[in-house]
């Protein structure tokens, strides 16, 4: 949770008004899942970094697509021709695997006709040997009636939910039915891969035409967030940070705000700026963003470099001070 102290210098933060948490209710919801760290509130920079690179990339490539918001809303919104999809999760897998095979309708009708009550969905979700629409059906249920979504080992059915309404509290069948059958109109412009995300990076890293949201479970430097939230949970961040050295395109990463990350990303030669967001508990929370060359983003806080021995001066972290280092200047 952030307080920004009260500063030394309060000119230079009036001039330059710290852009405030996306309001998520404002963006249209394209995915079918509630994910655990999903992406919503990334769609409005998401758009400005399309906007903003010339020429347009043809493809998006995102390896870790959990709900998939950010593929999404770049098909939908005309942003992107095409989405490549990358998750290793059985279970999600499933899911978009549905999609992709054309069964949204089935996945739909199936949806709408199922009466829940937690009875129900324990029967169902106990079914072993299933075909992958019926392993998507079951994920479905366990996303929206699971303790945040969470799929992970250790999850557990909702307890009050919204309006002490339980189990069925983020059960909306008709809208969620809905999201489905909207697939279709973009269907044809996805491919799904169920395979490590580093992998497809490398395999699409020399491509000039083709742009990355890369946004990797939270678990450098032994963070707990992503082991909870995730089966898949375990990753060589420093040989995601080597593949993205190698991506000829652009690339966005989102990260948690810590040092371990902040390392790899000045070993690396990327830029960062900072993003208010506001987390499920409705704390703001500021999210880490690395590219190659951030400039379009610098009404965001940069992250400064460690102090430099000719410095004298602390320079206060959350004061937007324009300067911008030179690419790679910075590796120690
Ligand atoms: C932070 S979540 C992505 C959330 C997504 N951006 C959204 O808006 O829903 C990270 C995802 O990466 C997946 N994952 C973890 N390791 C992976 C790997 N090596 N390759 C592909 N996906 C992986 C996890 O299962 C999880 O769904």
């Amino acid at each position: 949770m952030t307080s920004r102290q009260s500063s030394l210098f309060p000119d230079l933060f009036q001039e330059c008004d710290i852009p405030k948490p996306v309001n998520v209710a404002s963006i249209p919801q394209r995915s079918p899942f509630r994910y655990p760290g999903g992406k919503t509130w990334f769609v409005p920079t998401f758009r400005a970094w399309v906007g903003n690179l010339y020429p347009k990339p043809k493809v998006l490539v995102e390896p870790f697509a959990g709900g998939g918001i950010i593929s999404l809303t770049g098909l939908f919104e005309k942003l992107v021709d095409r989405v490549v999809m990358v998750e290793l999760d059985e279970d999600i897998a499933a899911v978009w695997l549905t999609v992709v095979q054309g069964h949204s309708e089935w996945l739909a009708r199936r949806i709408v006709e199922f009466n829940l009550t937690k009875e129900s969905v324990i029967k169902e979700i106990s079914k072993t040997d299933v075909d992958v629409k019926e392993r998507a059906f079951q994920t479905i249920l366990k996303n929206r009636t699971f303790h945040g979504g969470i799929l992970a080992e250790g999850s557990g059915f909702l307890k009050y939910g919204e309006n002490g309404k339980g189990i069925s509290s983020r059960w909306y069948p008709t809208t969620l039915a809905r999201r489905f059958t909207d697939l279709n109109l973009v269907v044809s412009r996805i491919e799904f891969r169920q395979e490590d995300g580093i992998e497809v990076i490398r395999q699409y890293s020399g491509q000039k035409d083709v742009m990355f949201f890369i946004d990797p479970p939270y678990t450098a430097g032994g963070k707990k967030a992503g082991k909870r939230l995730y089966r898949h949970c375990e990753l060589d961040h420093e040989k995601l940070f080597a593949a993205c050295e190698t991506i000829k395109g652009d690339f966005l990463m989102t990260y948690d705000n810590a040092e371990e990350v902040k390392s790899m990303a000045r070993e690396h030669g990327f830029q960062m700026r900072l993003i208010p967001m506001n987390n499920t508990h409705h704390a703001t929370m500021e999210e880490l963003v690395i590219g190659k060359e951030l400039s379009w983003m610098d009404q965001y806080p940069a992250v400064h470099e460690p102090e430099t021995e000719y410095r004298t001066k602390k320079v206060p972290t959350n004061a937007c001070t324009r300067t911008r280092r030179p690419q790679r200047a910075s590796r120690r």
